[in-house]
């Protein structure tokens, strides 16, 4: 038995019809009136919804949700989003660190008014999640981007713009109203677009920029190598470049050099059809694309200077000579780099392991996220990605000292299964079951959780 709205209802297990299955299509979300009850709230809209036989088809369980979405995905682009690098270990890391962590409820604490808000970089939000930076959203959903940005937006929730996003960032940012961006990037061999990239962040309303430091090349993934897949060389993923006027400068002039490499890719119809793809996804009318060179000289011109693996702590007082926005440096794993960062005058610093994709065997990031909250001491933010499934993971990461956590598979796989409306309900249902965590541990603010106890279990 359940209250709702006051009234016993019987809350059975039978199975649903696929006609009584709610579509989130139909859904009056909940946070278009904002109030802090985010888990009350969220929990009676469904259980209501329940008992006219209507759920919704994005799950609540992140193993269930992993399991729709991978039933709606292609098999590369499922291989591309949850897979990791080496045995995935690291990924899988990540979850038993969490699960080593116990949290310690207190009771007695008046928890019957939550507050989640936090400022950051001088912003209020209204509460610690943020959408993390992902790539290649449009092999999740059609609408990519442009989706996971009006529902960060209509949840009032930040979203990171990938510098591998499928869609330009002046869409996103014109599809987000006051919503809050921020941007991602993967610093470039050619200063110049990085400059080009930072001047068009700053003039579409980004408030920080996220330097992601942990790929200077790309991981070794063993799905995506069975699968010989890479998602750029067909032309996905690069819309950042292919939308910016530096990168495009001459490039239909771009002689396509023929590659060195010894392996030449076969001339058969697999071939013909990667190009294709190439050619259709450029901006600009299928046409013109057909005649012009730019569309295929795009994707090795991207290869060439998408990364600079020579970088060092020095680069970074150009960075900040060329923008105003707070700089955060995503991928600190260690309390020396943390130090580093501090040194350097960066913001802020997210600890995070890239979700596991980059270095097998890494350390798992909820267990190098309070070696750095101590050398940050207080001085600059802490933000935490990489494992986090659920409500009581954001409150962990917070009680271990994190300030704001980023969300990342969990809306790809809502973003797959119902687009703009699954991953607003992924975010609801993580808020929902983070402000019930903290009421249930005798929190009422995040500073209740930042000195909440958790106790470490072998
Ligand atoms: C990522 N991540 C990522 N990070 C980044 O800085 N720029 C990017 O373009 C991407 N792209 C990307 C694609 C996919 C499919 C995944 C799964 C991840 C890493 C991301 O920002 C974040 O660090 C991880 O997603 C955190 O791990 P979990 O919690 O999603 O497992």
């Amino acid at each position: 038995m359940v209250l709702v709205n006051g009234m016993a209802a019987q809350v059975t297990t039978q199975r649903l019809r696929q006609s009584e299955v709610f579509r989130p299509t139909d859904m009056e979300h909940e946070s278009q009136q904002p109030s802090p009850e985010y888990g009350r709230r969220r929990q009676q809209s469904i259980f209501v919804r329940g008992l006219g036989h209507m759920v919704s088809r994005v799950p609540i369980d992140f193993s269930a949700l992993e399991e729709r979405a991978r039933r709606v995905m292609t098999k590369r682009g499922f291989a591309y989003a949850a897979g990791a690098a080496g045995s995935e270990r690291t990924m899988d890391a990540n979850r038993e660190a969490f699960d080593r962590w116990r949290i310690v409820p207190r009771m007695l604490c008046d928890v019957s008014r939550r507050d989640l808000s936090l400022t950051l970089f001088g912003e209020r939000l209204p509460t610690p999640l943020i959408l993390a930076p992902i790539g290649v959203l449009e092999m999740a959903h059609a609408q990519a981007d442009l989706a996971a940005a009006r529902a960060a937006a209509a949840e009032r929730v930040p979203f990171v713009f990938s510098n591998q996003a499928s869609v330009p960032m002046e869409k996103c940012a014109a599809a987000m109203g006051n919503g809050i961006r921020w941007f991602q990037l993967y610093w470039s061999t050619d200063n110049q677009l990085v400059i080009s990239f930072l001047r068009r962040a700053e003039a579409c309303g980004c408030r920080a920029l996220v330097v992601t430091l942990d790929t200077p090349l790309l991981g070794w993934r063993p799905r995506d190598l069975d699968l010989g897949f890479l998602p750029f060389l067909r032309g996905m993923g690069i819309a950042q470049y292919t939308s910016d006027p530096v990168f495009c400068e001459g490039l239909a002039q771009l002689r396509i050099e023929p590659t060195t490499d010894p392996v030449k890719p076969r001339n058969n119809l697999f071939h013909f059809g990667a190009r294709w793809q190439q050619i259709r996804r450029y901006p600009g009318s299928l046409l013109s694309n057909l005649v012009s060179r730019a569309p295929l000289a795009a994707v090795p011109k991207f290869l060439n200077i998408y990364s600079r693996a020579s970088l060092t702590w020095k680069d970074l007082a150009w960075l900040r000579e060329q923008t105003h926005l707070p700089i955060l440096l995503k991928g600190i794993l260690s309390a020396e780099d943390a130090r580093l960062a501090v040194e350097h005058g960066v913001a802020g610093i997210i600890v995070s392991n890239h979700g596991g994709r980059q270095v097998d065997g890494a350390i798992a990031a909820i267990d190098a996220l309070p070696g750095v909250v101590k050398v940050a001491n207080g001085r600059l933010p802490v933000l935490f990605d990489s494992g986090i499934r659920s409500g009581s993971d954001m409150f962990k990461a917070l009680a271990l000292g994190a300030s704001a956590i980023c969300l990342g598979r969990p809306y790809v796989y809502g973003l797959a299964i119902a687009g703009e409306h699954g991953v607003r309900e992924v975010i609801q249902n993580v808020l929902a079951d983070f402000d019930l965590t903290m009421a249930l541990a005798g929190c009422a603010t995040l500073a209740d959780v930042a000195s909440a106890a958790l106790e470490r279990v072998v």
